[in-house]
């Protein structure tokens, strides 16, 4: 009756001899990525395809603030009523891990792009019928460039490389 206790002793110490860690190679976590400089922010916007790099990025936060309600925008941060924004440039429509879509948004089978938020800010309930932002709309055009291009900025979109490198 006792060998089985002896299995599990002699087990044990064997795991003790590799609990030791190198403590020394623990270097820091990295912090998050670190806020942008409004001089970063400046650069990245004048590099957004017209008509973004025109726009007012005060005027797209303040526009933000409709969807603060529902939505955050910073890296990890909580999905809301509505999803995380962080890095929605170039994400798949209603791909964010976590977060319980709608059928419509799941299926909708697109990649988000300025030209498809547009469309989408402009009139959430008609541009794909059955989702459920609850949110009629930025009916104002240049609210809606400013938003998207404050987005950019904001959620960590990288503009592709040009195709051809200055020198
Ligand atoms: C009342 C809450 C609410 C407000 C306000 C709101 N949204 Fe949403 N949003 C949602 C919900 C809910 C969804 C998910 C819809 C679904 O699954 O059908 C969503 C989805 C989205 C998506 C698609 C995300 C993805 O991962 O595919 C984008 C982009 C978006 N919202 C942007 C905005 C912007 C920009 C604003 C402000 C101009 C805004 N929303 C205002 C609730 C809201």
């Amino acid at each position: 009756m006792t060998r089985p206790l002896i299995l599990v002793t002699l087990l044990g110490l064997g795991l003790a001899g590799c609990g030791q860690s190198g403590s020394s190679e623990a270097a820091p976590a990295a912090p998050a990525r670190p806020e942008a400089t409004a001089a970063e922010k400046a650069i990245l916007l004048a590099a957004l395809p017209s008509p973004y790099n025109t726009a007012d990025l005060d005027n797209g936060r303040r526009a933000f603030a409709r969807c603060r309600s529902c939505h955050t925008i910073a890296e990890g941060g909580p999905n809301m009523t509505g999803p995380n924004l962080w890095g929605i440039f170039g994400r798949t429509a209603g791909s964010h891990a976590d977060y319980n879509y709608t059928t419509a948004l799941k299926t909708a089978g697109f990649t988000w792009d300025a030209d498809r938020l547009d469309h989408w800010l402009q009139n959430p309930r008609s541009f794909l019928p059955g989702n459920k932002m609850t949110f009629p709309g930025l009916a104002d055009a240049t609210d809606r460039r400013d938003v998207i291009a404050w987005l950019k900025v904001e959620t960590g979109y990288v503009p592709a490389a040009p195709a051809t490198p200055v020198p």
